[in-house]
């Protein structure tokens, strides 16, 4: 297996990848994660295309997607865009991304860390994986990361937890409980959610009920960042705003992260901050 981390330059050579503050059964077993979060609308893809025909002058000819977990978003963009490459830090999502899409190229990398010795006309870290950046070292490391694979011109597209939605909103369920009835996984889970005002981290402790096996549970933290601190971070690091919406659709609103009713089946809906910047 590949794996690309701190001291490496370009793809190939080995170096150590730091061990995950979190733990999910979704990832240990990547093909439950696209049956829990189908994504059968490509409604993040589609997000990523409006982003495209509004900021870019042409479609990418490569993206680098940062945190890619099983590769989807890159398997639908990979229609349209050639050189398509995924970053993520556990080998298991790495394994199961390089199976489902062969002709992307994939490796396992810390996306705080991770240097490809290269630039692309796109970079993308979705499905809120830079909120796994916990802290300002994390954080700026990994918007590091962003800035060492742009180059002038390069649209960069992230969607971290909006900390106002949980902070001063809706967003903030100490418990959440959640059902998957599909062919290939049927479970029940239940979220416990802890909110640390003052780190602006909120942590998620699941256990899923599976018939039959013994309950797994898993953690995960995440950093809730607010709108002028994403700017703040990305502004010296050489990124120009050019929008942020606390919606898919892209509508003007007050970043307050406002929960609607809609169908949305990761719950996340309006709880995260869809950003996209341009490097100077
Ligand atoms: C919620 S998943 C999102 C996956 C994918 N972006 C999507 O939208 O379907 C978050 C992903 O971030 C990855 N991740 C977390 N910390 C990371 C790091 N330091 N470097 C690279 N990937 C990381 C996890 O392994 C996981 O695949």
């Amino acid at each position: 297996m590949e794996i690309i981390g701190a001291n490496d330059q370009v793809p190939g050579r080995e170096a150590t990848v730091t061990t995950p503050a979190f733990r999910s059964l979704l990832y240990r077993e990547p093909r439950l994660y696209d049956l829990v979060f189908p994504e059968a609308d490509e409604s993040i893809s589609r997000m990523v295309y409006t982003a495209i025909d509004r900021w870019l002058p042409a479609m990418p000819r490569s993206i680098l997607d940062l945190g890619c977990g099983t590769g989807r978003h890159l398997g639908v963009l990979a229609k349209t865009i050639p050189g398509c490459c995924g970053v993520d830090l556990l080998e298991s999502n790495v394994a199961y991304a390089k199976a489902g899409h062969p002709g992307i190229t994939f490796h396992v990398g810390d996306m705080r860390t991770v240097r490809l010795g290269r630039t692309f006309d796109l970079v993308t870290c979705l499905g809120n994986a830079l909120s796994y950046a916990l802290g300002d070292d994390d954080l700026n490391g990994t918007i590091g990361t962003f800035a060492a694979h742009a180059h002038a011109g390069t649209l960069l597209v992230v969607d971290p937890l909006n900390a106002r939605a949980y902070l001063e909103g809706d967003g903030f369920q100490e418990q959440v409980e959640g059902r998957v009835d599909t062919p290939g996984f049927k479970a029940t889970s239940v979220s416990v959610h802890q909110l640390d005002r003052q780190a602006r981290v909120l942590k998620r402790t699941r256990t899923w009920h599976v018939i039959g096996q013994a309950d797994e549970e898993d953690y995960a933290e995440y950093q809730l960042l607010l709108p002028e601190e994403v700017q703040r971070l990305l502004e010296p690091a050489g990124f120009e705003i050019l929008g942020m919406y606390d919606n898919r659709e892209l509508q003007p609103t007050d970043l307050t992260g406002r929960i609607t009713t809609e169908a949305d089946v990761s719950a996340m809906r309006g709880r995260k901050l869809y950003v996209f910047a341009r490097r100077r």
